[in-house]
């Protein structure tokens, strides 16, 4: 009878022995699990979180996608089938476009990005002026960046590179652009705190970022008006993601030239 308590106990110890070891060692693991539980969690409710921090969402308008940022809907995104549209003879006549060449004032070794490059009708303007340098056309539409190609060998242009960025993200290496431009782009950015935040990352300290839109404040512009920003507008959402206002330049016939200035204190 004592013989069985005995064994019983001895079975009993080891037992216990057993449990406290895998305890001791299961506890740590699964101390591990919780946090990483906790942590996919925490991201992706803040995620969310961020998210409804920056946008709201409204019944679209005809060429809006019923998102709103910082009080403006946030526009379609203009597809690869405008490229004739983008590529169009009468756009010098209409738009000036090499008076914006002239007015960029670029060191020859600089990098520009031009993000919403569409067709790369701006890329192809900028790349003469930075021969020792280059243009990165950004773009999410492959069709794009693929027209852009075939266009490089024909014109036989060695220093225009294509870069596929997604929605949120321009996957542009930090601080290794010198001047990012963006011509009637930004307003169709389905997620333009994110791009600004990431374009800014781009940029070297005291980089510029130079927009190109058509005059919101202008009702004779005739152009849809969600395809439009105002001054007041751009530079809110500039500020909202530290670049300094540095000026507007009035010489263009239906747009805003806007430049801003990432602070040389930024790295
Ligand atoms: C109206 S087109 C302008 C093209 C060019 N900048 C021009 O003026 O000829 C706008 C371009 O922005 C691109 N786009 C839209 N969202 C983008 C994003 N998040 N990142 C990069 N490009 C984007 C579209 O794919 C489209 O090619």
């Amino acid at each position: 009878m004592l013989k069985r308590a005995h064994s019983k106990m001895r079975k009993w110890g080891t037992f216990r022995l057993l449990f406290f070891i895998a305890f001791d060692h299961l506890f740590p693991m699964l101390r591990i699990f919780a946090l990483l539980c906790l942590s996919i969690l925490a991201t992706g409710h803040f995620s969310h979180a961020d998210e409804a921090a920056h946008y709201s969402t409204k019944e679209p308008s005809r060429d809006g996608i019923g998102k709103v940022y910082m009080g403006r809907e946030i526009s379609q995104v203009v597809s690869q089938h405008a490229i004739g549209w983008l590529e169009r003879r009468d756009r010098e006549g209409e738009e000036k476009p090499s008076l914006v060449i002239e007015n960029l004032e670029l060191a020859p070794d600089a990098v520009v990005a031009d993000i919403g490059a569409g067709s790369g009708y701006f890329s192809f303007l900028l790349a003469p002026l930075v021969p020792e340098g280059k243009v990165v056309a950004v773009d999410i539409q492959q069709e794009m960046l693929d027209f852009i190609e075939a266009k490089k060998k024909l014109k036989k242009v060695g220093n225009i590179e294509t870069h596929l960025g997604t929605i949120e993200d321009t996957k542009l290496e930090a601080a290794t652009v010198d001047l990012a431009i963006m011509v009637d782009a930004y307003h169709e950015f389905s997620y333009p705190r994110e791009m600004a935040e990431s374009i800014v990352e781009g940029l070297k300290p005291g980089g510029r970022i130079v927009f190109l839109e058509y005059r919101g404040e202008d009702p004779s512009v005739p152009i849809k008006p969600l395809h439009k920003m105002t001054i007041k507008q751009v530079t809110a959402e500039m500020k909202a993601v530290g670049m300094e206002f540095v000026e507007v330049r009035d010489f263009l016939p239906i747009q805003h030239f806007l430049v801003y200035r990432k602070p040389s204190n930024n790295p």
